[in-house]
């Protein structure tokens, strides 16, 4: 890194933390040292804003409080726990993690860069969130704020997924970082990004502007510059609710698709919308149908999901088989549903807190 880059990464550093003395945040998972609860926190804020993450970080540390808690508990009370969240991949990965942690590092909380990183669903950022959090050790954290922020100062106008572009970034970062408070300088360069260089910029209040490349430029608008998002895929689900007197069939999904683990009514998926006669011509068992006018939209990282209901009363005493059970609609809170589908049950006035 040449001189003049160390000098700006230097003032850069000084800045950045003398701003976080003057805008403190507190919030629960901050000043702890407990590295369980940093991963926790983490996992949850990696796709949830603070305030939203803040609820469920509190409940699900109550609901367990140690690693081994976490590793003991049926993987349906851990989806419970993470009802409302989205992105329930996280909570199947800390679940198979805690589990990781018990069976190869005997319990405890493994304390060095790689072996935090070798944890399911940890990626560079969360171990080096957790690693300089939790343990003091220099690794910088590089997350969308983190990119942003440096794109910015150091008016990096690539493509920000590129690989030598990121290479860069990750150099900087590292150039940026306070080796001797690594936690501090973290947290300090996230919340910069998150309430001071917000991708619509406050430059008018902001401290670096002197130090910014892209203000110089005119060009904070256009940095940092990513790629143009794929169009989502969107889907339409039909559920077909079987129920019978306070019973209604519903089963957990098991393929490797949105929602694993969640549980469902009666499914039909159809490549586009159709008319609910041309959805129900073959249904497993009899039944007495009542079409819902409601429709239900839920938007995912990569997918729109589409979903329509109907209530189908079985009429005969043929059971629904294949993975079905009949639930009383009072024990309904048991379960973890999609959002979709938790909204449907609440529409239709059924308990689920
Ligand atoms: N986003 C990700 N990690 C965070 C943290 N520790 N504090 C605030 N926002 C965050």
């Amino acid at each position: 890194m040449e001189t003049a880059n160390r000098n700006k990464s230097e003032t850069i550093r000084k800045k950045i933390q003398q701003w976080s003395e003057e805008n403190p945040r507190p919030m629960p998972w901050r000043s702890i040292k407990n590295p369980y609860l940093i991963w926790l926190s983490e996992i949850i804020l990696q796709q949830t804003r603070v305030m939203q993450g803040w609820d469920y970080y509190l409940k699900f540390s109550e609901s367990y409080p140690t690693v081994k808690d976490l590793a003991d508990a049926h993987i349906d009370d851990v989806l419970k726990n993470w009802e409302g969240l989205g992105y329930y991949q996280r909570a199947r990965n800390m679940h198979a993690a805690a589990q990781q942690i018990v069976s190869t590092f005997e319990g405890r909380f493994p304390d060095d860069y790689d072996s935090i990183r070798s944890l399911k669903g940890v990626g560079d950022y969360t171990a080096s969130a957790i690693a300089s959090f939790a343990y003091g050790l220099p690794h910088a954290v590089v997350d969308g704020n983190v990119i942003r922020i440096l794109t910015r100062l150091f008016g990096i106008s690539g493509i920000i997924t590129s690989a030598p572009v990121r290479r860069s970034i990750d150099a900087l970062a590292d150039e940026v970082l306070d080796k001797d408070r690594p936690g501090k300088h973290n947290q300090a360069i996230m919340d910069f990004g998150a309430m001071q260089c917000t991708p619509a910029p406050r430059c008018e209040s902001c401290p670096l502007t002197a130090d910014c490349s892209a203000f110089k430029d005119n060009l904070v608008g256009q940095i940092p510059l990513k790629k143009k998002p794929r169009p989502k895929r969107e889907r339409f689900f039909y559920y077909i609710v079987f129920h019978q007197e306070e019973d209604l069939y519903i089963k957990k999904r098991s393929q490797k698709d949105v929602w694993e683990g969640l549980y469902e009514f009666y499914l039909i998926e159809q490549p586009e919308v159709r008319d609910w006669h041309q959805v129900v011509e073959h249904l497993p068992i009899p039944c007495d149908l009542e079409y819902e006018t409601a429709h239900y939209k839920q938007t995912l990282s990569h997918q729109i999901i589409h979903a329509r209901f109907a209530l189908a009363a079985i009429t005969g005493d043929r059971l629904l088989k294949e993975g079905y059970s009949a639930v009383n609609k009072k024990k309904m809170r048991n379960f973890a549903f999609p959002k979709i589908v938790d909204c449907y049950l609440r529409d239709k006035g059924v308990n689920l807190n």
